[in-house]
């Protein structure tokens, strides 16, 4: 909403959140998510035409627009358990548009991610109601990355807009997709059916998520044979039909995005009747969670299958670089694993500490949190590179290796660092879809 507000001045936006300490920050400098870039944009257009507010009725009585972003977790209870999404804060959210709004015309903009239908679901809320208001739903997914949202904003692949297949439903997604021409190439902007534009979001991050299960499962072969996983990724990658990015093998994704987004998926297609569908997205999730406890397996075995009191030190919290979101971070299974083998585990985060703390305060076991480096890696038996932060590229790797306790190890998930270097220093190195170097 700050890059449209930045964008389309002469628009008023207004973001409502029921949280005040959440709306105070982000009427502050110090902005509730780490984001590069953000505060730039925020600041600019803050207090000219974008405004933070707790008050829902407030703001959608006079709106024209209304963006609906409100979290679909995945459903922990009932029917779906686990696979399904969550929409009690959507149909709550439908049903107080409907109270508040005013205006003769209203688009209503479904922004969070939901399985496919749930536009329907909305509409027919909004026309249950006596209101006189018109509602128009339309579907415009998100899909910018964390990390480098303004980036992806600023410059998107495409922006998608699905609307309903009528006069008035093409005149809504036509509104919507004015706001983003201010900015965006007209031939980014697909204007579709409000179900595909559902299911494409659902698509792209199942197909995201699938390389990296790809990668990731051949990894794993590279390092049973004498393949070298980034040739690899480079060699496929060079095809222009395959293409070269996210092919890079980790500890497994994470993100409020893609396990939540399979899942649903996967949902889906068994309420369709499409068992066999519904399985082969599952095993994208499947490998994932068996990709980061290999990682926990070799820190285990290399480690002669004892972890008790030895102390392990995780770079890294976050589920990607960047960022200090830690949903869905391979860091909490690898985490929950260590401990409970009786490791002593140490969490260094640039930017995610606070949210690691409350990832793990439920977990018993010997943990801390550090912030300094330095102080995090002393007397430790082995570090796990679990984010790619630049900075640890740029650590003073001869420290730390004088101040860990011998043998020294190092797993890095994801082949951030320069593994023949930390060889040289004397280190035991087990990359990922790599030989290790051992001293030993
Ligand atoms: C994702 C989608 O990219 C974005 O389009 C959508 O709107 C939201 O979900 P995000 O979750 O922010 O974005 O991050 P992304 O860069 O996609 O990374 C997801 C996870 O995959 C991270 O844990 C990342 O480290 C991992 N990853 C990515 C790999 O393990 N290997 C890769 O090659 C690329």
């Amino acid at each position: 909403m700050a890059m449209i507000a930045k964008n389309c001045p002469e628009h008023k936006i207004t973001v409502v959140d029921i949280n005040q300490d959440r709306i105070d920050r982000w009427n502050s400098d110090e902005l509730p998510i780490y984001e590069p870039g953000l505060l730039k944009v925020v600041k600019e257009a803050r207090g000219r035409n974008l405004f933070f507010q707790t008050e829902v009725a407030a703001a959608t009585t006079d709106a024209d627009i209304i963006f609906v972003s409100v979290n679909t977790p995945t459903k922990m209870f009932g029917e779906g358990a686990g696979k399904a999404a969550d929409l009690q804060f959507w149909e709550k959210t439908a049903h107080e548009i409907l109270a508040n709004c005013r205006k003769p015309e209203v688009v209503v903009v479904e922004k969070s991610t939901l399985p496919v239908r749930t536009a329907e679901a909305m509409a027919k809320i909004l026309e249950s109601g006596k209101s006189s208001t018109k509602f128009s739903v339309v579907s415009n997914p998100e899909f910018l990355a964390e990390g480098t949202a303004i980036e992806d904003l600023t410059n998107p692949d495409r922006v998608l807009i699905g609307g309903e297949q009528n006069d008035h439903g093409r005149k809504a997604a036509e509104t919507v997709a004015a706001l983003y021409a201010h900015w965006v190439p007209q031939e980014r902007i697909l204007l579709t059916s409000v179900w595909s534009s559902e299911l494409s979001k659902l698509v792209a991050n199942a197909m995201l998520a699938q390389r990296i299960s790809s990668i990731n499962s051949i990894s794993a072969l590279c390092e049973r044979t004498e393949a070298d996983i980034a040739e690899v990724s480079k060699a496929i990658g060079m095809d222009t039909r395959i293409g070269s990015k996210f092919l890079e093998a980790s500890i497994g994704f994470g993100g409020s995005c893609f396990r939540k987004d399979i899942l649903h998926l996967s949902y889906l297609c068994e309420y369709y009747g499409l068992p066999e569908v519904a399985d082969y997205w599952e095993s994208v999730v499947r490998i994932n969670e068996w990709q980061t406890n290999r990682f926990f397996q070799s820190i285990l075995q290399e480690q002669f299958n004892t972890l008790a009191g030895k102390t392990i030190t995780l770079l890294g919290f976050a589920f990607k670089q960047d960022t200090g979101d830690t949903r869905d971070s391979p860091a909490i299974p690898l985490c929950e694993k260590l401990l409970a083998e009786h490791a002593c585990v140490r969490v260094h985060d640039p930017k995610a500490l606070e949210n690691a703390r409350q990832d793990l305060k439920e977990i018993q076991g010997d943990i801390s949190f550090v912030e300094d480096v330095y102080e995090a890696a002393d007397c430790a038996h082995a570090l796990a590179l679990v984010t790619q932060w630049k900075e640890y590229r740029e650590l003073d790797f001869e420290r730390i290796f004088q101040a860990m306790a011998k043998p020294a190890f190092i797993f890095d998930g994801r082949n951030h660092l320069d593994h023949k270097k930390l060889y040289e220093i004397g280190f035991n190195v087990f990359p990922l879809g790599k030989m290790p170097l051992k001293h030993l």
